[in-house]
């Protein structure tokens, strides 16, 4: 049996939050309200609020999930803070610190302790394929650590981070990774018309071979170079093709400088 997952007040149910919502329910959250103005209806249990101030005298979750943009955070937070100044806190906000979201907190109400944890989701929650690095301060308790862990291992794969800091080149790698994919999705389409291919086909190509090449990463236990190398023959199609992506200007040079785009980009976020 597996062990049930803790209850949360999710504040945001937007791209991120829903993604996620989705994996929780399925993975038997207990009893949860959601903070959204825009969202109608969850299957009961749970609740829908539109308003802090909605939310039902007596619930006390057992994690608060922030997942509203960074900017919006501070009212929301100083508005929670009042209402569970003890909270444990589990933000997938890109860029905002601990330290920033304690302040935020601190606001709302006097004598407030937080315990804020950091995660950096993606969209694939959506489908239980996430990926998601989290960080706690040394302060969070094992049990704090273990319900975040357990949220976000409903949707995917989680690893922890040392420094918090690392959040940021999580953020790079894979949090916003997914859009790279769809990019090169988009990108092979584009190349395979551009070779005559007509338009569904080069999308059904361009689509599966990412899938299926995702798969044997995922299921295999080889390294991604050595998968590479197994279907690049000496002289043949497919080193004529990676002489070209891999030349040092090209994909070393433009995916490095892409995620340090990504990460410095999640800094100026922190402010
Ligand atoms: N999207 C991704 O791929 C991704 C990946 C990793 C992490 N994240 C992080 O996830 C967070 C959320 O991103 P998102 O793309 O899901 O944002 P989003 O689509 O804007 O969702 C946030 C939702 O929360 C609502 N909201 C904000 N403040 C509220 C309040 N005080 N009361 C009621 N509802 C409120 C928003 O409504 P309004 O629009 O009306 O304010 C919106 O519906 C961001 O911090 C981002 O860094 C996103």
């Amino acid at each position: 049996m597996t062990t049930p997952l803790p209850s949360i007040l999710l504040a945001g149910c937007g791209k991120m939050g829903s993604a996620m919502v989705q994996g929780w329910l399925a993975g038997g959250l207990a009893p949860s309200v959601v903070l959204d103005r825009h969202l109608s209806d969850l299957p009961a249990p749970h609740r829908v609020v539109r308003a802090v101030a909605d939310i039902p005298a007596g619930f006390v979750p057992d994690v608060i999930v922030l997942a509203v943009k960074p900017q919006k955070a501070d009212g929301v937070l100083a508005e929670l803070a009042a209402r569970y100044p003890q909270a444990t806190v589990l933000s997938v906000m890109a860029g905002r610190t601990v330290a920033s979201l304690e302040a935020a907190f601190a606001a709302g109400a006097t004598a407030t302790q937080p315990t804020i944890i950091r995660a950096m989701p993606n969209t694939p929650s959506l489908l239980g394929a996430g990926m998601c690095g989290l960080y706690a301060p040394l302060t969070a308790t094992a049990e704090q650590k273990q319900h975040c862990d357990s949220l976000m291992r409903a949707v995917g794969e989680t690893v922890w981070v040392e420094r918090e800091s690392l959040i940021d080149a999580v953020t790079g790698v894979s949090g916003s990774g997914p859009a790279y994919v769809f990019l090169l999705a988009e990108l092979l389409e584009k190349a395979g018309q551009a070779q005559g291919l007509p338009a569904p086909v080069a999308r059904t190509l361009a689509r599966e071979v990412i899938y299926g090449a995702g798969r044997m990463l995922h299921e295999l236990p080889t390294d991604a170079e050595e998968l590479r190398r197994n279907v690049t023959s000496p002289g043949g199609t497919t080193a004529a093709a990676l002489a070209v992506l891999m030349q040092p200007e090209a994909w070393p040079r433009i995916t490095t400088d892409a995620v340090a785009a990504a990460v410095n980009r999640a800094g100026e976020l922190a402010g």
